[in-house]
């Protein structure tokens, strides 16, 4: 049975200042948060939060979400190996999914652009500074130092519509989150070491890695998550018909 939000009360204290206490805050609260705290995460906390996201829609109620948390040693193997792998390019890393156009275009591509340059401003971080780009890349891969890096899959057979549903899944847990004054990071960057992720993890080959997600609470002090990201205004994208 799931626990009530009350049972973590006492653990979450320490981040109480950072609570949403309402569905709307926790929604806007909520944004990547790029460097984390060591503070442990209670794995109950963990196990609740991974619970209720469970309770996103699905259709047929197939519910085609698997995941694996990894915390303490294993998830520093697998840190240390994909860090490797990735600082030291040797190359046939490709995601078994194609998350992004070959091409880029309008609006996506300002967009696109928008944060990314935004993000390399806040470091410091210079237009063709290649290195710096790939160090910062590369930090992906300790789940910015989270405590709680989980990884997720999708059985290969599944069509598109279950992907539908496994976004409502992972916005369910990053909301969640924040109830208890946690934050997080979705990751792409990680499905392009699924051979690596899949040794080490023990996931069978008909499994595809979807995404990574960092789950901890933020450093405050870190200059990378003063971050604010734009939305575009409402009237660009919804079309009203009210006559
Ligand atoms: C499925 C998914 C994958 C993402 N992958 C990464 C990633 O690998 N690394 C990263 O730093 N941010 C990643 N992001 C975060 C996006 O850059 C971020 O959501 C976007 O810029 C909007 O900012 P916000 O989340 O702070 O609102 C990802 C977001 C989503 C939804």
């Amino acid at each position: 049975m799931m626990n009530s939000p009350s049972a973590f009360a006492k653990v979450t204290a320490h981040a109480a200042a950072d609570v949403s206490e309402t569905a709307e805050d926790a929604i806007v609260s909520r944004r990547s948060v790029r460097a984390f705290l060591p503070d442990p995460v209670p794995m109950a906390l963990v196990r609740h939060i991974l619970e209720v996201s469970a309770r996103a829609p699905s259709g047929t109620n197939m519910q085609p979400w698997q995941g694996h948390v990894v915390v303490g040693r294993k998830r520093q193997e697998l840190c240390d190996a994909v860090v490797d792998a990735s600082l030291n390019d040797r190359g046939g890393h490709e995601k078994e999914y194609k998350y992004y156009p070959d091409k880029f275009f309008d609006p996506y591509l300002t967009r696109r652009r928008t944060v990314g340059f935004g993000m390399y401003d806040l470091l410091g971080i210079r237009k063709g500074d290649t290195l710096r780009m790939k160090e910062q890349g590369a930090k992906n891969f300790t789940f910015f130092d989270a405590p709680v890096g989980m990884i997720f899959t999708i059985d290969k057979r599944l069509e598109i519509g279950s992907w539908l549903d496994y976004g409502m899944y992972l916005e369910n847990l990053m909301i969640v989150a924040r109830q208890y004054g946690l934050h997080t990071c979705p990751q792409a960057a990680w499905p392009s070491y699924h051979t690596i992720i899949k040794r080490i993890l023990d996931i069978p080959d008909g499994e595809t890695v979807v995404c990574g997600m960092a789950l901890g609470y933020e450093d405050k002090s870190a200059v990378v998550n003063d971050l604010r990201t734009e939305r575009a205004d409402l009237d660009d994208y919804i079309t009203f018909h009210e006559d």
